[in-house]
């Protein structure tokens, strides 16, 4: 199981050093929010720009904005590893997510734990990665939503049938409680804020994490 820490459930002052605390980490998941699709703001490609010069981790961005194409360019820019658009923010997906793969980045889609995942079918073949929300986006530290982990199934099942490669990342109120559940409901990534930030040792976090995941703790 891969971890991304969100960078958004620690001190957003000291991102640089956030980043340093989160040894051992798949990637850096970045959470940019607009205060239009979710009610909350946080920051942009500048900063995410700025601290890519203080880490060598790769970068996961999270795009919580309406109408993300119309600053793709700036994000793709400070290139990330991955990067993840919502289905609900997007009115020309497949031109997005060329755009994302014709930059080198793996291109994801987001869904909302209200969005049916069976709307995404014609999409799939241009996505590397869904990103199933386990909470209301918009804020970190929330309760995970276990509903969501049927929905994983379902897109399996189409994966199944269109024969088509396509990872699973999980993010919202994911911790040592529900991990496993998440590994076996076909993630092979959690994004995970409050319970890695928030704990006193963000890198034994992660590889506890990681442990539980894979059922050997
Ligand atoms: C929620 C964000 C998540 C969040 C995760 O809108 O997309 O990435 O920061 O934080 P926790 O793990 O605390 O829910
Ligand atoms: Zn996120």
């Amino acid at each position: 199981m891969q971890i991304a820490p969100s960078l958004l459930a620690g001190d957003l002052s000291r991102m640089a050093l956030e980043a340093e605390r989160c040894r051992g980490a798949d990637f850096l998941h970045l959470d940019v929010m607009d205060g239009h699709f979710v009610p909350n703001l946080t920051f942009g490609a500048p900063v995410i720009a700025d601290l890519a010069r203080h880490t060598d981790v790769p970068f996961d961005i999270h795009l919580m904005v309406s109408d993300p194409e119309v600053l793709l360019d700036d994000y793709l820019a400070v290139r990330p590893a991955r990067l993840a658009v919502h289905w609900e923010a997007v009115t020309h997906m497949d031109r997005v997510l060329r755009r994302i793969r014709e930059a080198g980045v793996e291109a994801g889609i987001a869904i909302n734990p209200a969005t049916a995942v069976e709307g995404l079918t014609d999409s799939l073949h241009l996505t590397s990665f869904v990103l199933f929300m386990t909470v209301n986006p918009g804020f970190a530290g929330q309760a995970f939503i276990p509903e969501v982990l049927e929905k994983m199934g379902r897109l399996e099942a189409i994966l199944d049938r269109t024969q088509l490669a396509v990872s699973m990342g999980v993010d919202g109120g994911v911790g040592p409680d529900n991990i496993r559940m998440v590994a076996e409901a076909g993630a092979n990534l959690a994004v995970a804020g409050s319970s890695v930030l928030k704990s006193a040792e963000p890198a034994e976090a992660i590889s506890r994490l990681r442990r539980l995941a894979e059922d050997i703790e």
